[in-house]
């Protein structure tokens, strides 16, 4: 064993029997609120001691956190220069993009259901400390939920929050970014082509940017026009497309869709965290005290709850582009997913108001509109001339040598891409011709293989390809 060895386990039991009492205390810390709430004697102790319990465990559970991250950390750093990284890197991604859905499935289903329920509540002429109430049927029981304008009299006991969806929504995400991007950033993030950066600038603009964007959102809420929802939305909108412009002028196409998604993200966790859990506590504060609350503040976290209503369905888009070239491969990335964006944008509004039951003829077409005509502007141009001279395939066979099998191949060659990217492999000719639709899409049309162009195709070996597959792509 060497030196660093040696040192490394030492790490890895000193965390993990940290790990072990930080998960033990987490276990006992129920019985401790029990211990809390049967004391009834001194009303204002138990609520110190309460709070002081949740700030313990908020402790506890990160340090549980840190303690993972640190354990993989490690594993990282041993397993470095062995075969197994890739393999440790793949389940890294697998944990935390199952982790990153998960936790964004239930924020984003929290926050469309309580927007429903906001939009569905029935006035209550008996009750006017009541914004309304309203009953629903679920999961073979009776609902019924009351909304109150500001704050019940008495502050009740055991109301249940809801920000952890949100928090690890974001922390999830936050890590997928390096998982994916930052940690092979010269690969995944910068494209020589767009401009040439070292990865680590690459990922401190875009670590940047996520702070700063949501720094002008938050500015531009505290003016006036907040109160102006559709100018408020036109120029967040209009601030928004400049990031998206900036992020497809300095990366390649794919992590510049992702950033967007990202930055959005980042101001719906950040509506959150920095204004309403914060107003819910100042809420509940003066609710304890039986102070006159101020419904201000309730209404504008309400209203930065609400953006974030609009801001799921371009944020749900962005996180499956992915997997569709023809819209981050196109010439003006940006521009899609301005479209997409207002279009999705305006599918939420048409739900909002129809659960309101405001009619409102024009927002849906419009929105269907935009979504159609996004299907036209991403088609397919109609590429190159006729394709006069027979191809032969000992001309396809070296480019696909020379151009594609240092990636895809059973054994790929390519520093950053050591098993094949999708499990699509170019070892014997039927691999190329039974893929000679996908290969069409990627390497013609839309440009996006070879990745970041790194094996250098050119323009005229792409025009070779197209009339090899439209000539039948036969394998001769
Ligand atoms: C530098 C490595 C690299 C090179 C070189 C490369 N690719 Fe890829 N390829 C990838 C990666 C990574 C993916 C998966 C991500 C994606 O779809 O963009 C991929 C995906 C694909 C896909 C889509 C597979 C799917 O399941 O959607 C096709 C088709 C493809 N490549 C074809 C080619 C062709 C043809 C060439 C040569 C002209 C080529 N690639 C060269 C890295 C590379």
């Amino acid at each position: 064993m060497t030196g660093l060895e040696i040192l490394l386990l030492f790490l890895f039991a000193a965390i993990s029997l940290i790990l072990f009492i930080l998960t033990q205390i987490s276990h006992q810390a129920p019985s401790w609120y029990q211990a809390l709430s049967e004391n009834k004697n001194l009303a204002a102790a138990k609520e110190k001691g309460v709070e002081r319990v949740d700030r313990a465990s908020t402790l506890v559970y990160t340090g549980i956190v840190l303690c993972f991250l640190l354990l993989i950390g490690l594993s990282y750093v041993y397993l470095r220069d062995t075969i197994y990284v890739g393999h440790l890197h793949e389940w890294m991604n697998i944990i935390v993009r199952w982790m990153h859905i998960t936790f964004g499935i239930a924020w984003i289903g929290t926050s469309f259901f309580f927007v429903f329920m906001e939009n569905s509540l029935v006035q209550n002429k008996k009750r006017p400390e009541l914004k309304g109430d309203m009953w629903m049927l679920h999961g073979g029981g009776f609902w019924f939920v009351e909304k109150y304008k500001v704050a019940p009299k008495v502050m009740p006991e055991g109301a249940h929050w809801f920000k952890y969806e949100a928090y690890f929504t974001w922390l999830s995400g936050f890590a997928l970014l390096f998982v994916v991007y930052y940690f092979n950033a010269e690969a995944m993030l910068v494209d020589p082509n767009v401009w040439d950066i070292p990865g680590w600038w690459g990922t401190l603009i875009g670590i940047g940017s996520l702070a700063i964007g949501y720094a002008i959102y938050h500015f531009l809420s505290l003016t006036p026009l907040l109160k102006r929802p559709a100018w408020f939305g036109l120029v967040l909108f209009v601030i928004l497309i400049g990031f998206a412009y900036f992020y497809t002028s300095i990366f390649n196409a794919r992590a510049a869709y992702i950033h967007f998604g990202a930055l959005i993200g980042t101001l719906m966790a950040g509506n959150v965290f920095f204004v309403i859990i914060p107003a819910q506590k100042a809420m509940v504060r003066a609710t304890r005290a039986g102070a006159e609350l101020d419904p201000g503040i309730g209404q504008f976290a309400g209203l930065r709850s609400y953006h974030n209503n609009y801001f799921t369905l371009p944020v749900l888009f962005v996180m499956i582009s992915n997997h569709f070239p023809s819209t981050f491969g196109h010439d003006q990335p940006w521009l899609i997913l301005a479209l997409l964006s207002l279009a999705s944008a305006g599918v939420k509004h048409y739900l909002n108001l129809k659960e309101k039951h405001q009619q409102s003829v024009w927002v849906m077409p419009f929105a269907i509109i935009l979504l159609v005509s996004t299907v036209f502007i991403t088609a397919p141009e109609a590429v190159g001339g006729e394709c006069t001279d027979e191809v032969s395939f000992t001309e396809i066979y070296a480019i696909f040598q020379e151009r594609c099998v240092s990636c895809h191949s059973s054994q790929p060659t390519d520093d950053v891409w050591t098993s094949p990217p999708n499990g699509v492999v170019y070892d014997t000719p039927q691999d190329m011709a039974k893929r000679s639709e996908q290969i069409m899409q990627r390497v013609v049309i839309t440009k996006t293989m070879p990745q970041n162009n790194k094996t250098g195709i050119t323009p005229d070996e792409r025009e070779r390809i197209r009339c090899w597959i439209e000539q039948g792509s036969s394998t001769d």
